[in-house]
């Protein structure tokens, strides 16, 4: 581990040296990113939270992405019912852990700047420099509709958000009693003290998956977070994708780096993985949350002919919501992985049915595995 210190860069590689960064994703919502009936589903308690976050320290672990979810998707487990504050949640593992890079989730258009600015300093004064942001330019209008807030149509969206960053980011710097005159937001006299912790900044990251999306990624953050099934294309699609992101990022005179997301079944043998993902994410798959989900993005039995819909529900809960599975025993899963690190990706955040159950020995056999590949510091 790389001493404490207080460079920009040193804070971007989460202050250690590891080549590919693996995090956990989506601890603070029940249920996690499974959406499924098994009892052990994960509870996303405030307890469990915090005895995950020291164990993914002690284990060796890089970060822990939260999920902002205001209202759950229904169906028999209510997936998503009960969710922890993205920011509040990361103030408190922040204080409770010493090395683990903790990210807050915010939907731009429901926090005013200058407050959220101030919060995000506060958290990241807490953790030392470890406080990370997710910038959420919103696209679930259910979510939306319970603050009063309009959602604005997708272009309009991201161009708030590039004004709400942006404020955020002066506040954040050595201006003092500044104004801001954009086309959404006009702010006055702005002065904001302290500054985030060591004179750098919080690493910023976003997941847009349109083309809109990953122009904003392009222009304001450190890391870019893609969901895309890359990894089921060959490593050559993939290294392809991560260069184009990045010659992008530096014709704009900016670097970023490119991140995925997954979810893990790992046991000692590949047939019990199986069986196990099987038996969780299909046999078991809350039908009712999958159907709510895909109502969202407008993907009902009437858009479309029902064959279809049938086959895009199957293919939604089949990978895991949006997050390739990783199902094997541990020498598949760190191969899988490793091909994401020889690829170019710079991490990825990883979410389990019990986070707390299946963590411990996915730690202790797919990280060494990792590290023999080069791509983890032992
Ligand atoms: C890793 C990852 C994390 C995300 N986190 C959230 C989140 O916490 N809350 C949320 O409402 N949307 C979240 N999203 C959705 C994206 O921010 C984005 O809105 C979505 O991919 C749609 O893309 P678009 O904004 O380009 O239309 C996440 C997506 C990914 C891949």
């Amino acid at each position: 581990m790389l001493a404490r210190s207080h460079s920009m860069r040193d804070r971007l590689a989460m202050y250690n040296a590891n080549a590919l960064k693996i995090g956990l994703f989506g601890a603070n919502c029940s249920s996690g990113r499974s959406a499924t009936r098994v009892p052990e589903r994960w509870s996303a308690s405030w307890p469990d939270c915090l005895k995950l976050a020291r164990m993914a320290e002690d284990a060796g672990l890089d970060f822990m992405l939260p999920i902002g979810r205001w209202k759950g998707y229904g169906g028999e487990t209510d997936f998503h019912g009960e969710t922890l504050e993205t920011v509040t949640w990361a103030a408190g593992l922040l204080a409770n852990t010493k090395r683990i890079t903790v990210f807050g989730t915010v939907h731009a258009p429901l926090f005013n700047p200058i407050i959220a600015a101030k919060e995000f300093v506060t958290v990241d004064h807490i953790g030392e420099g470890r406080f990370g942001l997710n910038i959420v330019a919103g696209w679930n209008e259910g979510e939306f509709d319970m603050f009063g807030v309009t959602q604005r149509e997708h272009e309009a969206r991201y161009a708030f958000a590039q004004e709400w960053i942006d404020a955020v980011k002066r506040a954040w710097g050595e201006e003092n009693d500044f104004d801001f005159a954009g086309e959404f937001l006009k702010l006055h006299g702005v002065r904001a003290h302290p500054k985030p912790y060591g004179g750098t900044r919080p690493l910023i990251m976003n997941a847009g998956s349109t083309a809109t999306g990953q122009a904003f990624a392009l222009r304001n953050c450190d890391a870019f977070f893609t969901a895309n099934s890359a990894q089921k294309t060959s490593l050559e699609a993939s290294a392809q994708r991560v260069a184009e992101i990045k010659a992008q990022a530096r014709a704009l005179g900016r670097e970023i780096e490119v991140y995925t997301v997954g979810q893990v079944i790992c046991r000692p043998t590949q047939k019990e993985a199986e069986d196990y993902y099987r038996h969780a994410i299909i046999e078991n798959a809350d039908w009712g949350a999958v159907d709510g989900m895909l109502a969202l993005k407008h993907i009902t039995p009437q858009s479309m002919p029902l064959y279809e819909y049938v086959k895009r529900r199957q293919d939604f809960a089949a990978n895991a919501i949006g997050g390739y599975p990783f199902t094997g025993d541990p020498d598949h899963v760190a191969e899988e992985l490793g091909n994401l690190g020889r690829a170019g990706i710079r991490g990825i955040a990883v979410s389990f049915v019990n986070f707390l159950d299946e963590v411990p020995y996915f730690c202790a056999e797919v990280l060494p595995r990792l590290a023999r590949l080069g791509l983890r510091a032992t």
